[in-house]
């Protein structure tokens, strides 16, 4: 890369020549977030992907969200600046072993959470994000046995809420496992204030001593509407910036982790990098390709996920 290159301009000179849309999620560094045409949770993400008619899709996230913009978008080419950006509640649920897993249960109707393989997806009766995963629920009758995956915390979080007795798939997302309830309470004690906000991918008893519980723009949202004037925030630190960019006067403190050598970074999302993304529209690589009857049947779920979120 020439050093002098001034990546933003560059970065929206080629968006231009190459009609592309870059889409970003909250926990992409600030430089990335400042570039993008849309920000938003995984929902709205997806619906941004469905959506568009520009030519490439630039997607600054992790692998799923790009290949869930693949499998709505055949034609369209989607890119990632680095095809490494994962994710740890994804990783946990292999496909063949939950197609074992799925056997154990033949009555049961699988809703997976958006953060999981094409071949999970594929596996799947509807998927569901953190936004409208009661919704998606609530719209199957009361007494319809269902297997929740990947994620066991937002899955208890949700048969706690909706009073449902889900079948949980034993995932989770090493970031929302890192707080320390000890040190929030701690914290609390310091801003008696503040109002601690969560994201429902942590475990049970952060959540219980939660104020609001929420995606990543429900949180978002919440801090905009809120009288608070003090935020603990529950989630991974991209999300600060938003925060504080639509709430100059606020303060936002992000919860501490359990131990002072942990970070909760995402260190999938936070692989991506404004040069990375640079690269990536210039040279139209890394490219999310994928087989296509894989596609076809991971798509089913996802449509049946619009059409109830629409
Ligand atoms: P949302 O932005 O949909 O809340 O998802 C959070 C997350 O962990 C994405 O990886
Ligand atoms: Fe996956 Fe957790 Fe990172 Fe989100 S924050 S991409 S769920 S590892």
């Amino acid at each position: 890369v020439d050093v002098r290159l001034d990546l933003f301009d560059e970065i929206a000179r080629l968006k231009k020549e190459k009609n592309a849309v870059l889409l970003a999620h909250y926990y992409q560094e600030p430089d990335i977030q400042d570039v993008a045409d849309y920000i938003g949770d995984s929902l709205g993400l997806a619906q941004a992907a469905a959506k568009t008619d520009a030519d490439i899709i630039v997607f600054a996230g992790v692998h799923f969200m790009a290949e869930t913009a693949k499998i709505l978008n055949p034609h369209k080419k989607v890119l990632l600046p680095d095809l490494k950006a994962g994710c740890s509640l994804a990783d946990s649920a292999p496909p063949e072993l939950f197609k074992k897993f799925k056997e154990k249960y033949p009555d049961h109707l699988v809703i997976s959470y958006i953060n999981c393989s094409a071949g999970i997806k594929a596996l799947s009766d509807i998927i569901c994000t953190s936004s409208n995963a009661e919704k998606i629920i609530e719209s199957l009758p009361k007494d319809q046995p269902i297997i929740f995956a990947p994620d066991r915390n937002l899955g208890s979080y949700l048969n706690k809420k909706t009073g449902r007795n889900m079948v949980l798939w034993n995932g989770a997302c090493m970031v929302h496992e890192i707080f320390s309830l000890e040190k929030i309470i701690n914290l609390k004690t310091r801003h008696p204030k503040a109002k601690v906000i969560a994201h429902p991918e942590c475990e049970a008893p952060i959540l219980a001593i939660a104020d609001y519980i929420g995606s990543t723009t429900g949180l978002l949202k919440f801090s905009q509407r809120d009288e608070a004037q003090e935020f603990i925030v529950v989630t991974e630190t991209g999300i600060l910036h938003q925060m504080q960019k639509e709430n100059p006067s606020k303060t936002f403190i992000p919860a501490p982790p359990n131990n002072a050598c942990a970070c909760n970074d995402c260190p999938h999302m936070k692989l991506n990098t404004l040069e990375k993304l640079y690269l990536c529209m210039e040279y139209e690589q890394p490219e999310i390709t994928m087989d296509e009857n894989l596609r076809i049947a991971a798509k089913k779920p996802i449509d049946l996920m619009l059409e109830i979120s629409a």
